[in-house]
């Protein structure tokens, strides 16, 4: 496990972040359930998404690689085989879930389990709305961990009111509602992010969102398309604030993904005052095609920034951004407060915790009060040593603060990293 050390400089320079690590999910499993070729451009290798492609693989899913395209060979909504043994998803939360919405209706039984971190993420949140369709899915504690055991079955459509605000779980459903006859439908009570939404469009289902609720229509085939996938908005989001914190800053960003339910951050960084701009690439997208992803290029330098409010409806649109504007937070002038961020509480580690640990040590002014949390800046950071907690967010999340603190600070265990963003590392020292 490696640890790396971080003094405080200025970043400045242009990067393009690793292929959106969401939407390379959806494309390697909607890809191999449609029926065709499927040409993907710029597809993730981080280790989440190979833990997706391995799955897929082991149920006779071809996947090959040439240059910055990727094929996969789909089998139609029923060609996929019994896998080999159990499939092993590692720390993704999003594999997991989303594989469960189709292996609930598959003419096979399948086992999944995951590493340490996916084995203690609540799994009855999906578990519950899949077996109200008709699935089998048995795990420890009451179906609510991992490892899972799941038996094909027959589906039935649902309408279903999610209680918690949740892409993962949403996309489940939907993924499931593809072979049950008739329509499902999902009502969220907070728009999460909608890539499953807009590929299943671009492959040809009969899928229509309408503002917090979509429904999909199910047995009908999709089929093959290309697909190019935009670079990570959550992965940009650390160059972006480290811009925005460490005085003499500048950086831009190319080709990332600036899907609205992704940009939340975007919006919250502007209202600190930041000075940050983006522009689309992509007319098509942005003049209403809804099945394109829109991406485009975000610059941002260094900013004096105020305080921020966050409320509980907001935090689907940022939940993997909520650690780095804690980050941001310390730099910004007043109280800073992230309300109702109980989700945080169930990610790769307890990101509440973990953020709140760390940066008490480097002597930020952080606290919560149940699951609400509260900034008070700007603190002048002091250099120490902090843990990633085996979480790749907090990890880069850390970095930032290095960036911005006096004296040297050193991350354990930083090859959490590799998860989602497997050279940030590197990018940071080129910049
Ligand atoms: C994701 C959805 C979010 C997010 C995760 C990726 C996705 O999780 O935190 O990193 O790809 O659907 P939840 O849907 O559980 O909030």
């Amino acid at each position: 496990m490696s640890n790396i050390t971080i003094e405080a400089k200025k970043i400045s320079g242009q990067i393009t972040p690793p292929a959106d690590k969401s939407i390379s999910h959806r494309a390697v499993i909607i890809a191999s359930i449609a029926s065709g070729k499927t040409q993907i451009k710029n597809l993730s290798s981080c280790e989440d998404c190979l833990r997706t492609i391995d799955a897929f693989k082991n149920m006779g899913i071809a996947v090959t690689k040439s240059g910055e395209f990727s094929y996969i060979e789909g089998r139609g909504l029923i060609g996929l085989h019994k896998p080999k043994g159990k499939l092993y998803l590692g720390n993704s939360g999003t594999s997991m879930r989303l594989l469960l919405g189709i292996l609930a209706a598959q003419r096979f039984s399948s086992e999944l389990e995951g590493d340490a971190s996916l084995s203690k993420r609540p799994m009855k949140r999906v578990i519950e709305p899949l077996s109200l369709m008709g699935a089998e899915i048995k795990g420890r504690q009451g179906n609510e961990f991992a490892p899972l055991t799941v038996r094909g079955r027959t589906l039935k459509p649902i309408s279903y009111e999610m209680p918690i605000a949740s892409a993962q779980v949403k996309s489940a459903i939907l993924l499931a509602g593809l072979y049950a006859e008739g329509i499902t439908k999902v009502i969220e009570s907070a728009k999460s992010r909608d890539h499953t939404e807009r590929m299943l469009k671009k492959f040809g289902a009969d899928i229509s969102p309408e503002g917090l609720s979509v429904s999909v229509s199910g047995r009908a085939d999709l089929i093959a398309k290309d697909v190019d996938i935009p670079g990570d908005a959550s992965g940009a989001s650390f160059f972006l604030v480290a811009a925005c914190i460490s005085k003499g800053s500048r950086v831009s960003i190319k080709s990332v993904g600036l899907n609205p339910t992704r940009t939340a951050f975007l919006n919250v960084l502007q209202k600190m005052g930041a000075s940050i701009r983006w522009n689309y690439e992509n007319d098509k997208a942005a003049s209403g095609d809804y099945s394109q992803e829109l991406k485009g290029e975000i610059t941002a330098k260094y900013s004096s920034l105020k305080a921020f409010t966050i409320g509980s409806d907001e935090i689907p649109s940022l939940i993997d951004e909520l650690p780095i504007l804690m980050v941001a937070a310390t730099q910004a002038e007043g109280e800073s407060i992230i309300a109702g961020a109980d989700e945080l509480r169930v990610k790769e580690t307890d990101r509440i915790n973990s953020m709140i640990s760390n940066l008490t040590r480097m002597k930020a002014d952080i606290e919560s009060r149940g699951n609400d949390i509260i900034i008070r800046g700007p603190s002048k950071l002091s250099g120490s040593i902090v843990e990633s907690f085996g979480d790749h967010r907090t990890a880069m999340c850390m970095a930032v603060a290095a960036l911005c603190a006096s004296g040297r600070t050193t991350i354990k265990n930083t090859d959490c990293v590799f998860t989602s963003y497997p050279n940030f590392f590197e990018e940071l020292s080129k910049l």
